[in-house]
């Protein structure tokens, strides 16, 4: 779906979100929701944040799961997810403490695997996830699945794309420090997702943009699983349309 600019685009993504809340709020359900960071979905966040201040949208119910996470990473970190969710995100808005997941950085190697485990089992409790949103890398990551990743991989430690470690480099203050490895949500876990949103912003996504949706499904763009899901849409500006 092609939207005329990034505000437009991330209206209609929160206020998807808030219907699927409201919705399960009347039921007396959770709603379970996936979750970004980076660049591209800023814009949902504000507008999920403008309509809790302003129209009193209760996120008592929401039990959220986030993406990824560098590794290793201290939570308090600048660089870290857990803080930028928090900044941008947590800290306005009521999802309880207790409902938010999100990857740990922190942990030593030999844990990692349990943690991720676990991380997978946390989500299946919570009876799945119902809207998982997505940007997308420049590589055709999503969530931090570079290239190479199966289709049926789960939660784990990966090595990050030099691509990718590049495109974060200015936020670190230089590519050597950026981490070599995150922990992410794998394809499988994200394909498993009752409704996945994928949002990409900007000239510099067009390319990717064509390939994932355009290109056979390949593991060299894992984007391009979300071909086979029942229920994504890709929504994008012009921008990043403009090599379809
Ligand atoms: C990071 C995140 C991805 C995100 C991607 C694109 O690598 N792990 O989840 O989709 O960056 O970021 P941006 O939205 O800033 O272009």
């Amino acid at each position: 779906v092609l939207y005329r600019n990034a505000a437009v685009l991330a209206r209609h993504v929160a206020a998807e979100v808030a219907d699927l809340i409201r919705q399960r709020q009347s039921e007396g359900r959770q709603a379970v929701l996936g979750l970004p960071t980076g660049s591209t979905p800023i814009g949902v966040y504000r507008e999920l944040i403008r309509l809790h201040q302003e129209e009193g949208l209760d996120f008592s119910n929401v039990v959220t799961f986030n993406l990824d996470e560098y590794w290793p990473m201290e939570p308090d970190s600048v660089h870290s997810y857990h803080r930028w969710m928090r900044e941008n995100f947590f800290d306005h808005v009521n999802v309880p403490e207790e409902n938010i997941h999100i990857p740990d950085g922190q942990l030593s190697r030999g844990k990692v695997d349990r943690f991720c485990a676990e991380y997978e089992k946390a989500i299946a409790a919570a009876g799945g996830i119902d809207i998982q949103m997505l940007g997308i890398g420049r590589t055709g990551h999503i969530g931090f699945n570079e290239p190479g990743s199966s289709r049926a991989s789960r939660t784990r430690l990966v090595n990050l794309d030099p691509v990718t470690r590049r495109d974060a480099a200015s936020g670190f203050g230089g590519e050597e420090n950026v981490p070599l490895r995150a922990v992410t949500m794998g394809v499988g876990t994200i394909m498993d997702a009752r409704r996945v949103i994928m949002m990409a912003l900007g000239e510099h996504k067009a390319p990717i943009v064509r390939r994932s949706a355009e290109d056979e499904e390949t593991a060299e763009i894992p984007a391009s699983f979300l071909q086979a899901h029942p229920n994504a849409t890709l929504l994008l500006d012009s921008a990043a349309a403009a090599e379809l």
